[in-house]
């Protein structure tokens, strides 16, 4: 009898809006190329999302869409929201829909890494002296807070919402954080607003108890307006950020500014039935169809599938190597203000593959002469 043919990993891709595609087939180029050189069957199911499944659909999210991301191992994302639909309300605007796919897939840990290299200290608008060994990550807790607390609602006199946790909310996302820097600096800093918020009373405390179980992590506490200028006074200094749905948001576009641009942050999205991957910015309406979105962001969260879902580290490293060397040689999209080799998308984009493919050859040529030696 035969073995069984192994499937291949199904991976959807949901490219949304503005810059989202554009962003989103370099990343997916990106997979194949992977895919072709080490011998992975990946297979891409695309789905729309945001204004582009509202213009066909009527919905932000369509069900076939769901439907398709949890069958799959991981779905990859673009960006969503158009000014063309900025006018509805909220619960039909594009942005709903990624945050009903997030709650769809149950996720609640949201990773944005941010690291400055050493050869591209000159593309941050900051000083190399501050930004220099900057390697942190911020664990966005991505499934409570403002973001979803009841009730919640508009009429023409008064907007409200509300800004709740319960223990088992922050307990499962400050595990994740904890694990998280056991594999780097051991240090974790748990950002919130305890001088004023009750939400964030509770959220230290459970982070505190949390805390006892890893006594070879280090724990301390900011406040986050402290923390937004700790961030771009002495970036280096910190190494997991830990904090609520909001305040993650706005930290990380913030620490957007240490490399230099918007376009580089990659994320994942994890702890729910299928991990979702998807580039920190959004649609950029502003330089959408222009073919000059920075597409590392994606590409670098095509890497975080790499290695959070599939665990194919080697290929991951690689990936990142690869971006980081065609960087490092000077080329970037006009985002990168310093950037030495101006080039647009899919310029840069292929730039990465090939490079890709060279690093794996010069790889597996040092892997077979160690085996005959
Ligand atoms: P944005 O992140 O889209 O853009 C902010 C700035 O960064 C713009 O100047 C833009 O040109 C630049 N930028 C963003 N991504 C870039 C890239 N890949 N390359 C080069 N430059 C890039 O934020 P915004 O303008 O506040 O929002 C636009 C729309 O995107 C809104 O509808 C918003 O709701 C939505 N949004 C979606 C997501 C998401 O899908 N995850 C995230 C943020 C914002
Ligand atoms: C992000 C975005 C989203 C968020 C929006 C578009 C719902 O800003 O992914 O950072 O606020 O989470
Ligand atoms: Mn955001």
């Amino acid at each position: 009898m035969s073995a069984p043919a192994l499937s291949p990993t199904r991976i959807a891709v949901l490219p949304g809006d503005g810059v989202g595609p554009e962003v989103t087939a370099e990343a997916v180029a990106c997979l194949e190329t992977v895919a072709q050189e080490f011998f992975h069957d990946f297979d891409f199911t695309c789905h729309a999302i945001g204004g582009a499944a509202l213009d066909v659909e009527g919905v932000p999210l369509p069900d076939a869409t769901l439907d398709a991301c949890l069958a799959s191992r991981a779905v990859l994302l673009g960006a969503v929201g158009s000014p063309k639909h900025d006018a509805l309300p909220a619960h039909l605007r594009p942005e709903s829909g990624l945050l009903a796919l997030r709650k769809g897939l149950g996720v609640f840990a949201n990773l944005r890494p941010v690291r400055v290299e050493e050869g591209l200290l000159d593309a941050s608008p900051l000083k190399p002296s501050i930004v220099r060994g900057t390697d942190l990550l911020i664990v966005r807790e991505l499934a409570g807070g403002l973001y979803f607390g009841e009730p919640r609602g508009l009429d023409a006199s008064r907007g409200f919402n509300t800004l709740a946790y319960t223990d088992t909310e922050v307990e499962r996302v400050a595990r994740m954080a904890f694990e998280l820097a056991r594999d780097r600096r051991r240090k974790v800093t748990s950002v919130d607003k305890a001088n004023v918020l009750e939400s964030s009373q509770l959220w230290r405390a459970v982070v505190e108890r949390v805390a006892k179980d890893f006594p070879d992590v280090a724990l301390d506490h900011q406040y986050v307006d402290s923390c937004a200028m700790a961030l771009v006074m002495r970036p280096a200094s910190f190494d997991v950020l830990l904090t609520e749905n909001l305040f993650g948001d706005i930290l990380s576009d913030e620490a957007a500014v240490l490399p230099g641009s918007l376009g580089l942050l990659p994320s994942a999205s994890l702890g729910g039935s299928v991990d979702l991957f998807e580039p920190v910015h959004g649609s950029a309406p502003d330089i959408a169809g222009r073919g000059i979105a920075n597409p590392v962001g994606a590409i670098l969260s095509a890497a975080l599938l790499l290695r959070h879902t599939l665990r194919l580290d080697t290929e991951a490293r690689l990936l990142e190597e690869a971006t980081r060397s065609v960087l490092a040689e000077g080329y970037g999209t006009p985002d990168l203000r310093e950037a030495r080799l101006p080039v647009g998308t899919t310029d840069l984009g292929s730039r990465i593959r090939r490079r890709f493919s060279e690093l794996a050859w010069s790889g597996a040529s040092r892997g077979l002469v160690a085996l005959t030696e």
